[in-house]
């Protein structure tokens, strides 16, 4: 069999590298094993073209499909994203795709119970999905073998796979018709030929373009015409591929169609949305045509503004928990505004107020409601949030924020501004850094008593007073995720008591002026509901506004203590050999790459000491801290103090020993000092001379005897299920991998002239790299041999870090 005996790790990087090598496969969705996508985004993101099962061994297709269907049935994952062309499932001898439009209906079976565990054959869930979907994929599945169908394999991939286009669509609603059509005005308006001053004499404005493409039947993109009352309305339709005005009176004037200057962006605009609007709402829609009107925001220097793919969605999370009437049953409370971007899109002005610092931004907005936005000019006014008294607001909301019932249906709906006290430089959130205005307020005053720390930024300044202020209320606000995680915001998560109804994350740099790579959550907070936060399901979306998966967001203060507290637990003895220190780091992703060992004449912040005696827990953290790559995502994530049964797990350890030996991480350096770390001897790499220390070999031969003792209360594990004196340590075959890679790579060093035996893996990457002008290490080498056989290490290194990554989790260091 092609792959036999690998894991299911390597084997989805083989079946990537092997036969989707054009595509982009290291797209992580929820729990779905493995995902194509093309390499290119386009301007909405890219389509899904496969989302599949993998298995070690030889199985069943239908079984795999099975398991595939409940994977995404539980999660829901085709209702947040966009879902692929081709479902598909291999192991280790073949492949087998079966078109997602094929078997899409299975996911809307009245009466499931999709909440079972997919990997269960047993259930009865299971059995039924089985029985309900073996004729449809007899009837529709490619099956190929890797070997014996090779040719016919790469053939399907490139004009099937590759060729795919999705057909999975947001549908048309009352609550997401005007945003859709403000997104249309940014992308599709400048693409109609047309002069829009001839048109708008004749009162024809772009909101007739936007619903001639609207009503139109999805399937040939011909105007639909079964429903007269519909296309009596239009003023303008779309036919043949372009426009024509159909305006009784105005036929005659604007008979020549109009056309599209680029029919691609389009075409892709509109493969998001099923069209026409859901027919309940068709006629609301065009009945409320008023509504359509450009909202004209306008950005002045030095604010900032939410995104229009975040407002749109905060939208429809808005709309998912509170109702599809949502608007008419509450009040909206916008109190940083801004220029009211948040607020494009709602349609109910009667129930919205807004409000903001600056009268500046009052006067936009009130100029933007002359030219058609839908606010009213008396419920939109100038409030300093964080200074004023609630006395200054206008009579309406004066009565709801007084009234405990009509405060239970006010949703104050803001993205605040972002600033820290003292910190010019540090932008933390999404807005305007005001620094130095943040604790120059009465609300600092009034409640850095309280919430601590917390009380330095702005945004939790907003949090505290709506939350102490306007009891009972719901609060829909954009911000990073301190206040859920921070250590810092211990105080505050202890006196802003509710429930966290609904968050999303998005990635920080999708908003104005943000560069770093870190969440931004929006909340659905019910103040009315007094509950401590402990945890909770976050949805997460790409830049594009896809959905990727849900995250556990955890809240650290019910943790034992982070990991830095347990590698410090462990005690060495200062007599012993040094063989290095490993810099620590801070306790997150965020800081994963100041993580090292190094030599103790190296620089010492956050560092601890490494002798025989905690070599162990030493190269554990270093392993977990780095197997796992930083990303935006869990930019915030802390490791934390683990639990015990990493202990007796010593096929983990020597994992991470290896792992540790050859990661780029491991800075030990000539210039520093002995070396420690050699993995081999002398004989093994054929070196000109001893090297100045053996340590590294001898322990793993055992000759050097530990001593664990570690403060912690729980117990040193016994011989018996510790590693044996005088036994050599045992290695797994991914770990003899990289020995031999890295065997190899120390060979050629030595036999190369004029080198110095005692060198590390940093001094042998010099050595054949070189630096540049600037006297940093250059990322190649000229030496091809050299390029080959560091590449294997890497390769045979990244193996080893996808099965030490579970084990991530199992022993608790990181929470899933
Ligand atoms: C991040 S912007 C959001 C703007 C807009 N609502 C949006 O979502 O695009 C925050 C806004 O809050 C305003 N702001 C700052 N301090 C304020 C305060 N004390 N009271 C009211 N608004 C304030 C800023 O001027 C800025 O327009």
């Amino acid at each position: 069999m092609k792959y036999n005996k690998i894991r299911e790790e390597e084997l989805k990087n083989k079946v990537g590298a092997d036969w989707f090598k054009q595509f982009d496969t290291t797209e992580i969705l929820g729990n779905i094993d493995f995902t194509v996508f093309p390499q290119q985004d386009n301007l909405f993101g890219r389509t899904p073209l496969l989302w599949a099962e993998a298995k070690t061994g030889n199985f069943d297709v239908t079984t795999m499909f099975v398991q595939l269907i409940l994977t995404i049935g539980k999660a829901r994952t085709f209702d947040k994203t966009m879902p692929p062309a081709f479902l598909g499932a291999f192991d280790f001898k073949k492949i087998a795709f079966v078109p997602y439009i094929s078997i899409q209906d299975i996911f809307y079976l009245n009466d499931f119970n999709w909440n079972v565990t997919p990997s269960n054959h047993e259930t009865k869930e299971f059995q039924l999905i089985k029985k309900r979907i073996e004729a449809t994929l007899k009837q529709n599945t490619y099956v190929y073998d890797y070997e014996k169908d090779e040719k016919e394999l790469q053939a399907f991939i490139k004009n099937n796979v590759a060729k795919a286009t999705t057909t999975s669509k947001l549908k048309i609603d009352k609550n997401n018709f005007i945003p859709i059509y403000l997104r249309w005005l940014e992308i599709v308006k400048p693409i109609i030929d047309v002069n829009w001053d001839d048109l708008k004499k004749a009162n024809i404005l772009d909101s007739d373009f936007f619903l001639a493409d609207l009503f139109v039947d999805d399937k040939d993109t011909q105007q639909i015409e079964d429903d007269l009352s519909i296309r009596d309305n239009l003023f303008v339709v779309f036919q043949h591929e372009g426009y024509k005005i159909a305006k009784e009176n105005l036929k005659q004037m604007f008979d020549a169609t109009i056309t599209l200057k680029n029919k691609d962006t389009y075409l892709h605009f509109w493969k998001r949305y099923k069209r026409p609007p859901l027919k309940e709402f068709q006629d609301y829609i065009i009945e409320r045509r008023d509504l359509l009107v450009p909202q004209d925001i306008r950005e002045r220097k030095g604010a900032f503004f939410t995104p229009r793919i975040w407002v749109e969605l905060s939208q429809k999370y808005l709309t998912d928990y509170l109702g599809e009437n949502w608007q008419d049953d509450y009040y909206i409370w916008d109190c940083a505004a801004g220029t009211g971007n948040l607020l494009a899109g709602l349609t109910n002005k009667y129930n919205i107020f807004a409000s903001t610092l600056d009268q500046a931004d009052v006067n936009v907005m009130h100029e933007r409601i002359d030219h058609g936005a839908n606010l009213l000019k008396g419920n939109v006014f100038q409030f300093d949030f964080l200074n004023d008294d609630f006395s200054k607001l206008p009579d309406p909301l004066q009565s709801i924020i007084n009234n405990p019932e009509k405060r239970k249906n006010l949703v104050i709906y803001i993205n605040p501004p972002y600033a820290e006290a003292g910190n010019t430089k540090q932008r933390t959130g999404t807005g305007e850094n005001k620094a130095n205005t943040s604790i120059t307020n009465k609300t600092y005053e009034k409640y850095k008593g309280k919430i601590g720390k917390a009380s330095n930024e702005l945004f939790t300044q907003f949090l505290i007073r709506i939350y102490s202020e306007i009891e009972g209320c719901k609060i829909a606000n954009f911000s990073t995720l301190k206040n859920l995680q921070s250590s810092n915001f211990k105080d505050f998560r202890n006196v802003f008591l509710a429930r966290l109804e609904k968050l999303f994350l998005t990635p920080a740099d999708t908003f104005d002026n943000v560069k770093g790579q870190f969440p931004i959550g929006f909340f659905i907070w019910d103040t009315y509901q007094k509950e401590i936060f402990k945890g909770g399901l976050a949805d997460v979306y790409d830049k594009f506004g896809n959905f990727k998966c849900e995250k556990n967001i955890i809240n650290y203060d019910y943790e034992k203590g982070l990991i830095g507290k347990w590698l410090s637990s462990f005690k060495i003895n200062k007599n012993e050999i040094l063989i290095g220190m490993m810099n620590t780091g801070r306790n997150d992703f965020q800081n994963q790459n100041l993580v090292h060992i190094q030599q103790e004449t190296a620089d010492k912040g956050h560092s601890v000491y490494i002798t025989k005696d905690n070599i162990f827990p030493s190269v554990v953290f270093f392993s977990v801290r780095h197997c796992i790559n930083a990303n935006w995502l869990n930019d915030r994530d802390q490791f934390v103090y683990p639990n015990a049964n990493w202990q007796t797990d010593l096929e983990f350890q020597t994992d991470c020993l290896t792992f540790s030996l050859f990661h780029n991480n491991n800075n030990t350096q000539l210039k520093f000092g002995t070396n420690h770390w050699i993995p081999f001897t002398e004989q093994e790499v054929n070196a000109q001379a001893k090297f100045a220390s053996n340590f590294m070999t001898n322990f793993i031969k055992g000759k050097i005897k530990q001593e664990v003792t570690t403060n912690d209360l729980f117990v040193i594990p016994t011989q018996e299920k510790s590693h044996k004196v005088n036994q050599p340590l045992v290695f797994s075959e991914e770990a003899t991998a990289v020995f031999d890679a890295g065997r190899e790579l120390w060979k050629y060093y030595h036999a190369q002239n004029g080198v110095n035996v005692n060198a590390s893996l940093y001094d042998i990457r010099e050595y054949f790299q070189g630096r540049n002008d600037k006297g940093r290490m250059n990322s190649k080498s000229d030496d091809a041999t050299y390029m080959e056989l560091i590449g294997n290490l890497r390769e045979s290194l990244k193996i080893l870090a996808d099965k030490i990554k579970p084990k991530v989790y199992e022993y608790g260091f990181l929470k899933e």
